[in-house]
C-alpha cells in the first residue's frame, strides 16, 4: 500500500505573515494528525518562518525549485545546502509554469531531479499535457517523453522515493478538472512507463499525485482511483480549510 501524499504548491503567493497565518490555521485543522503525508511548498522567502512553525506537527516542508549546482556564481539560484539547512525535504521540479514561462526543458529538469535525489531530498516531478496536445491525442506521448527524459540516470532505488505529479496543463488554475477516469488512464500509463524504466517493484512504490483544480469536492473521487496516490494542490492549498478538506479525503 502506498501512503498518500498531499502537497500544497503555494506558487508566488504569501508574505511571511500570510504564510504563518495559513500554517497556523492548518495546524489547527490537523491537530489530530493526518492519515497521509502532508507537505507545504511556500515561496523561498517564507521557508525559514514556515520551517519553524511546522516543527512538531505532521506538516513537512517543500519548495518550488532548486539549482542543480552546489554553489558559486549562479545569480538568483538556491542550492541544496541552503534548502537542507532550513529543513526542506521535498522539491517541486518541472512544473508546467516553469516549463512554459521560464523555458525549463527536460534536460535541465532531469539535472535537477538527479541532484535532488543525490542530496537526499525528494523530488516531485511534474508532467502533463497542454489542451492542444490532448486534443491532438498526444497526451501519452508527451507525458511519456517528459517522464523518461526527466528520469534519466535515476536508479530503481531512487525512483521508489520519487514522487510524480500528473498535472494536465489545461486543468491548472482553470477550475476544469480531469475526470477521475481521465486522470486514472494517464496515471496507469505513467505506472506502466515506470515499469519499463525501472521494473515492477520500483514502479509499484512510486507515488503519483494528480494536480489541477483539485478541491475538497472532487478529491474523494480522484483519490479513490487505484493509481492516484495523492494531490499537488495550488489554489485550494492557500486556505487552511480547503487544504485540510483534501487531506481528510486522502486516507
Ligand atoms: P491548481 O494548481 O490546484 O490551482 O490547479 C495545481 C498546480 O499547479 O500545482
Amino acid at each position: 500500500m502506498r501512503k498518500k501524499i498531499i502537497a500544497g504548491n503555494w506558487k508566488m503567493n504569501m508574505t511571511i505573515a500570510g504564510a504563518l497565518e495559513l500554517v497556523d490555521g492548518l495546524k489547527k485543522e490537523l491537530a489530530a494528525g493526518a492519515e497521509c503525508d502532508v507537505v507545504v511548498c511556500p515561496p523561498f522567502t517564507a521557508l525559514s518562518a514556515v520551517a519553524e512553525a511546522v516543527k512538531g506537527s505532521c506538516i513537512a516542508l517543500g519548495c518550488q525549485n532548486m539549482s542543480s549546482e552546489d554553489d558559486g556564481a549562479f545569480t538568483g539560484e538556491i542550492s541544496h545546502t541552503m534548502l537542507k539547512e532550513i529543513g526542506v525535504e521535498y522539491v517541486i521540479l518541472g512544473h508546467s509554469e516553469r516549463r512554459a514561462y521560464y523555458k525549463e526543458n527536460d534536460f535541465w529538469i532531469n539535472k535537477k531531479v538527479v541532484k535532488v535525489l543525490a542530496e537526499g531530498l525528494t523530488p516531485i516531478l511534474c508532467v502533463g499535457e497542454t489542451l492542444e496536445e490532448r486534443e491532438a491525442e498526444k497526451t501519452m506521448n508527451v507525458v511519456g517523453e517528459q517522464l523518461t527524459a526527466g528520469l534519466v540516470g535515476v536508479s530503481a532505488e531512487d525512483l521508489k522515493k520519487t514522487v510524480i505529479a500528473y498535472e494536465p496543463v489545461w486543468a491548472i488554475g482553470t477550475g476544469k478538472t480531469a475526470t477521475p477516469q481521465m486522470a486514472q488512464e494517464v496515471h496507469a500509463f505513467i505506472r506502466k512507463t515506470l515499469v519499463d524504466i525501472a521494473g515492477a517493484e520500483a514502479a509499484d512504490a512510486v507515488r503519483i499525485q494528480y494536480g489541477g483544480s483539485m478541491k475538497p469536492g472532487n478529491a474523494p473521487e480522484l483519490l479513490a482511483e487505484i493509481d492516484i496516490d495523492g494531490g499537488l494542490i495550488g489554489g485550494a492549498a492557500l486556505k487552511a480549510d480547503s487544504f485540510a478538506g483534501i487531506i481528510s479525503a486522502a486516507k
